[in-house]
């Protein structure tokens, strides 16, 4: 029998902060009304080289260090994003590329920002099944990328940032004890993001309606969806808490999906459990969709909040609608290790770049002596056309 353990975590945050005061030189907007309603005081925003691969990547290196697992040892690798730069290659193949972790099947998942508890539960599915060993599991957005900057009522919620964690199995129990799982796709206009794509059609008659949505831009009901989310969080951990076996009293943390702090205080009234219990960080990155309940645990731990054999919660609600929720025993202690908060400059992802180069100068020397033209004279015929 194998037991999923969470052994490695890792989190990376853009360094440009936006305040309110700063979304109420975007928007008409001000502090005083984004803290009161959402809890939130600033966001992180990525920059050009920040992007949903390149933070995944960061976020799963730092994991890997406290796990001490070398990426040659990873066998799989999901990354939930509703912000991938593109629809393939998938964010995670880049990540695996980045890391240089040749021996991994990658692959994203879209559940929105429930997204990283559905990847845990596949993680650990597939690690119970004997299918893999070490799973990396990744949550990373760039939110900021997808947002209408004229609609005061989404962008003032959103961050960019990412979170991992390592799952790897062992035959002692603990680890993933339970997971919960759900889906109601009639509520799919809620919270919803169409994919832009650039490519014009041919028959204009055939332009689907998107209901008056931008493509590209995620667009909310954000009183329905405040009422989905404190009636789902409820019934998700109650749910989980039963699957494992336990009450209540046994959970010593919740990592909840951080997107409003109204909603937590809404859930903990009707689980009556102390706001306490909730772990909550989204006063200083907002709602980092998929990527908020790795960074929120990151930090928890950081903060010193789990201890060893604590049972901890993670529960996730978004759009799809979907939610979820995944039972944790936590039954590892931080190890002494040394983070290089520089991972590009790391010499094995340095070697993994290198590696990587070589691959491809390869492949186009291939291409170039059996008189396949390159990427760049496909893309100049094209052009043409
Ligand atoms: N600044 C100032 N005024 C604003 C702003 C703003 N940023 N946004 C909206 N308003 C105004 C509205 O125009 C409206 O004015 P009106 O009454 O004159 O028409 C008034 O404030 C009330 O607007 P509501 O949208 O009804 O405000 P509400 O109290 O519902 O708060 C909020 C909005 C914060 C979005 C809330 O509904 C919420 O938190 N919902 C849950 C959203 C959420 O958690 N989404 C993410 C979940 S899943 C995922 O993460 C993808």
């Amino acid at each position: 029998m194998k037991y999923a353990h969470i052994v490695g975590w890792g989190h990376y945050l853009p360094e440009r902060i936006l305040t309110n005061d700063g979304m109420a030189s975007i928007v008409d907007t001000s502090n005083e009304w984004i803290y009161t309603r959402t809890g939130i005081k600033e966001r992180r925003i990525a920059n050009q080289q920040e992007t949903t691969a390149m933070m995944a990547f960061e976020a799963a290196a730092r994991a890997l260090a406290v796990a001490n697992v070398h990426p040659m040892q990873v066998d799989m690798i999901i990354v939930a994003t509703s912000t991938p730069a593109h629809m393939f290659p998938s964010t995670a193949s880049q990540v695996q590329d980045y890391l240089g972790a040749s021996r991994a099947s990658a692959f994203d998942l879209s559940a929105a920002c429930t997204g990283f508890v559905y990847a845990l539960s596949m993680a650990a599915n597939t690690i119970q099944a004997g299918a893999a060993q070490n799973v990396v599991v990744i949550g990373a957005e760039t939110m900021s990328r997808v947002l209408d900057w004229q609609d005061r009522g989404t962008c003032i919620l959103f961050g960019d940032g990412a979170g991992a964690v390592v799952l790897k199995g062992l035959s002692i129990p603990g680890g993933i004890l339970a997971s919960t799982l759900g889906s109601d796709g009639s509520g799919g206009d809620l919270l919803s993001l169409p994919v832009a794509y650039h490519s014009p059609l041919p028959f204009a008659a055939i332009e689907p309606s998107l209901n008056g949505h931008n493509r590209g831009t995620l667009s909310m009901n954000g009183r329905q969806v405040f009422r989905f989310a404190t009636r789902v969080i409820v019934d998700s951990v109650q749910e989980v808490v039963a699957k494992a076996g336990l009450t209540m009293a046994d959970v010593a943390l919740i990592v909840p999906h951080q997107a409003n702090v109204r909603i937590i205080e809404t859930a903990a009234k009707r689980l009556k459990v102390p706001e306490e219990v909730f772990y909550l960080n989204v006063d200083r990155a907002g709602n980092t969709s998929a990527a908020s309940i790795p960074i929120a645990l990151c930090e928890a731990v950081e903060a010193g909040r789990l201890k060893p054999d604590d049972n901890v919660i993670f529960v996730g609600f978004g759009g799809g609608l979907t939610w979820g929720a995944s039972l944790v025993k936590w039954d590892v202690t931080p190890p002494e290790v040394y983070i290089a908060e520089r991972n590009w400059r790391d010499p094995r992802y340095v070697w993994a770049r290198v590696k990587s180069r070589m691959r491809r100068f390869g492949r186009r020397l291939e291409g170039w002596l059996s008189g396949s033209p390159t990427p760049e004279a496909r893309l100049r015929k094209t052009d043409k056309r």
